[in-house]
């Protein structure tokens, strides 16, 4: 080092560690929160004592916390009855102490929250700094010059009046929050975009933009580096330029590559690349943005449908409602990812984000294991579903809350639409179709890439109008319309954006038969709290009485609330003809022994509006019920299959198209092996077997991380369920077991649950009875490393023990 440069250094060194110009920093808000539950008058004073308020991490939500008396938090009365599963919401109060240094508290310091649900506002020392409405849309709140060195706090006052929502909303502050320290001259946060205009293997056009702020008082020399990394890790194009910034100015700044033979992004192939984005300023401060890109394009019209990168996908797509059951809707990332994974592995290749923006966690997740996601604004416009919905605020209120939705999603390679709306009271009239044609302007102006949905349940003619501004139009339960419709519009795009499992079908032979047609999104993938009861009881029957307290699961889930697949998914397996369970077979529950006792009560008159498939299930476990014929259904992608009871033949019956690909059976019941055989080349080409069960013998624990994280937000799911002396597991209601969970060491029990509908009792107190056989234990990381242990009691087996290893980020 000559001397010359030697002192260049130390300058640099020195401005470095003596001025506010130092690299921008992101610090998690998740730890160390202060909580009541309640108002509390004068909690937005600094100086206010909340040395008697619990600690909470964040995402955290109230409204499924036990009640302070240890109770369940369930509520016969509670206001919005069935449609919040009978959970409570209400007045809360957070508040956070942030210690800055002398430094901090001069940057540019922003808050973002990405969802408080809902009516919040915000304080940093007593001064009100932010009123934001929309329970699922992120925002970000600016603290810059209202800091001071050492203690700071930030109150919050979360308003969830009831009734809000359709389904269980949740209450607080139920996604992560984030503090952003930014040097002066620094990256307009919102502002990154990166575009892929033109894709191929051969080469792939890439454009990132910016914005570069300087929020210094005198003129800047900036250098603006970018830089790509491919899936690999290494640097495939990189830019660097220099430009000077006006004191204040903000300027937009983008750089074009052209990568030859990119990796490009498909739900097949999810290959990610990272977009790095750095400002420099000659004092030493910096600013560096990562964002994770994938580089696809797509494409829909009504003779091709949609294409990914030239080539057709048909959208096997499933609703998600954003709760995660035994955590309420706290969306505690690893709970939002490992949602899209179990969906990913059921076959789905597509999300409906029903009927709100998506977390970052499922965006995260989708981008990662090559999920296609409809993210979607809002549930109501002006005309309000519930009295304290999203309506009293929309007037004012959407163009941020939809450009929320854009700016946070578009980015992410697995957003493919977005919607503007479900089942909007005013679609189809003039104020429905005029809103739409502002919002579809709107989206334009931030991302230009995507088509435009709603989701439309008017039907016929009345529907025309909405449509026609649209991008691509979303049919919530008309599959019988595509073929009319398109007649009427032939270069209409269609796609059923809610369909019922008893009839996934008829819904996907549209998709497979009409290119205009893009894909079927059943209601509902994974099961939710709330609309309690619509996937037992007939949804036509007098609705206001559809599922009583306890009920507070809905129960239409595919998959359901604990994660476990139901008959409905492995049948839409065989529909889409995945591969993943070519072949189950299924068992009609039989009459009179119905397991959820109050379905006499709704009985069912064909032709009815069941959101559920058939009463059917994995059993071959029904004491009492031998020698009596029992209505067996084997699913199969294979073109013959062959039904054993005790090695002894059933019949070989054809299954296909014409059989929408089930072979029913009625077979007098004798305990044992029932196994079903597919045959493909007239030769046994996949198997199934369900087998009796006898008395519970043991309890098996699964887990699926061993390890996680010690960032106090990381998740183990346990899996405690009852099996019999040769390992069969027991299924048969009246075998369930009162069961324990115990977790002890570096992580704290998160919840407990067994997706029964409604079993309304404590998610958090780790009792928990099974529920056909089984429960599932959420088991959050604590902030320090070390070993956890999750202990199950069940009375009269041996306890069960898994280790977790909680590691340093
Ligand atoms: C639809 C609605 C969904 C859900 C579903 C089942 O009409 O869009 O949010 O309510 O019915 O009831």
């Amino acid at each position: 080092m000559t001397a010359k440069h030697g002192w260049a250094f130390c300058l640099a060194l020195a401005a470095s560690v003596l001025s506010p110009h130092a690299a921008a920093e992101q610090r998690s808000l998740s730890q160390d929160w202060r909580f009541q539950r309640g108002d509390a008058k004068g909690a937005d004073v600094a100086a206010y004592d909340d040395r008697s308020w619990r600690q909470v991490s964040v995402p955290h939500d109230w409204s499924i916390e036990d009640k302070p008396d240890g109770s369940p938090p369930f509520d016969r009365d509670a206001v919005s009855g069935q449609d919040s599963g009978y959970l409570p919401g209400g007045v809360g109060w957070y508040r956070r102490h942030l210690s800055l240094s002398a430094q901090d508290a001069t940057r540019t310091v922003l808050v973002r929250f990405e969802a408080i649900y809902m009516d919040a506002d915000v304080w940093i020392n007593g001064q009100h700094v932010s009123k934001h409405h929309y329970g699922y849309s992120a925002f970000t709140v600016d603290l810059t010059g209202k800091l001071h060195a050492g203690d700071n706090v930030l109150a919050i006052r979360v308003d969830h009046a009831d009734p809000s929502s359709r389904w269980y909303a949740g209450s607080g502050l139920i996604r992560p929050a984030t503090l952003e320290l930014l040097p002066p001259v620094h990256i307009e946060p919102d502002s990154v975009q990166v575009v892929t205009p033109s894709v191929g293997a051969a080469a792939s056009r890439v454009e990132a933009h910016l914005e570069v702020a300087n929020g210094s008082g005198r003129s800047q020399p900036v250098e603006v580096s970018t830089r790509i990394l491919s899936p690999d890790g290494s640097v495939v194009a990189r830019n660097d330029h220099k430009t000077t910034l006006a004191p204040g100015a903000k300027v937009a700044d983008a750089s074009a590559f052209d990568l030859s033979q990119p990796a490009l992004w498909s739900p097949d192939s999810p290959n990610l690349y990272m977009l790095e984005q750095t400002v420099r300023t000659a004092d030493g401060g910096s600013d560096v943005r990562r964002t994770r890109f994938g580089i696809r394009s797509i494409t829909v019209d009504a003779a091709h449908g949609l294409r990914i990168n030239g080539r057709p996908v048909l959208l096997r797509g499933g609703n998600m409602h954003h709760d995660n059951y035994m955590l309420g809707a706290a969306g505690l990332p690893a709970a939002d990812a490992r949602k899209v994974a179990l969906m990913k592995a059921a076959g789905y290749n597509a999300i409906r984000s029903a009927h709100n923006p998506a977390s970052q966690a499922t965006l995260d997740a989708a981008d990662e294991l090559g999920m296609l996601v409809v993210d979607e604004a809002f549930d109501a416009w002006s005309r309000q579903k519930k009295t304290q919905d999203y309506a009293r605020f929309f007037a004012q209120d959407w163009p941020a809350d939809l450009d929320s939705l854009v700016l946070s999603g578009r980015n992410h390679p697995s957003v493919l639409f977005w919607s503007i709306g479900n089942e909007i009271p005013e679609q189809g009239a003039a104020p429905g179709i005029e809103t739409a044609r502002r919002m579809v302007a709107r989206v334009r102006l931030l991302d230009a890439t995507r088509p435009v949905t709603q989701a439309v349940s008017t039907g016929g003619p009345q529907s025309d109008g909405q449509f026609a501004v649209l991008d691509v139009a979303g049919y919530n339960y008309h599959a019988h319309e595509f073929a009319d419709d398109h007649r009427r519009f032939p270069a209409r795009v269609m796609f059923t954006s809610e369909s019922i499992s008893k009839d996934a079908f008829v819904y996907w032979r549209s998709v497979e038969t009409m290119p205009w047609v893009l894909g079927d999104f059943v209601w509902t993938a994974v099961d939710y709290l709330g609309e309690t009861g619509i996937g037992w009881m007939g949804y036509s029957q007098d609705w206001q009485k559809l599922g009583p307290y306890p009920w507070h699961l809905a129960y239409c889930g595919e998959i359901d609330a604990t994660g476990r697949k139901r008959p409905a998914a492995y049948y839409r397996e065989v529909l889409w003809k995945t591969g993943i369970d070519p072949i189950s077979a299924f068992v009609r529950q039989p009459p009179g022994t119905e397991d959820l006792p109050d379905r006499h009560l709704f009985p069912i008159t064909p032709p009815h509006l069941d959101w559920s498939l058939d009463d059917v299930h994995p059993s071959w476990s029904w004491p009492g019920q031998e020698g009596k014929p029992l209505d067996v259904v084997v699913y199969a992608e294979y073109p013959e299959v062959e039904l054993f009871l005790n090695g002894k033949s059933l019949g070989r019956k054809p299954v296909g198209v014409q059989t929408e690909y089930k072979a029913a059976y009625r077979v007098p019941y004798a305990p044992g092996r029932l196994v079903a055989v597919g045959y493909r080349d007239g030769r046994a080409a996949g198997r199934w077997e369900l087998r009796t069960a006898a008395e519970p013998a043991a309890l098996r624990l699964s887990v699926d991380r061993a390890r996680l994280r010690a960032d106090g937000q990381d998740l183990a799911y346990v899996t405690a369920e009852l099996i019999d002396a040769e390992g069969v597991p027991v299924y048969a209601p009246d075998q369930d077991r009162p069961m324990n969970v115990l977790v002890g060491g570096a992580a704290t029990l998160a919840g407990v649950g067994n997706g029964d509908p409604h079993d309304a009792s404590s998610f958090q107190s780790g009792r928990r009875r099974s529920f056909h056989g089984r429960i599932v234990a959420a088991v959050r990381a604590s902030a320090l490393a070390g070993d956890a242990t999750v202990h199950v009691e069940v009375p009269g087996l041996p306890a069960q023990e898994v280790r977790i290893g909680v590691v340093s980020p």
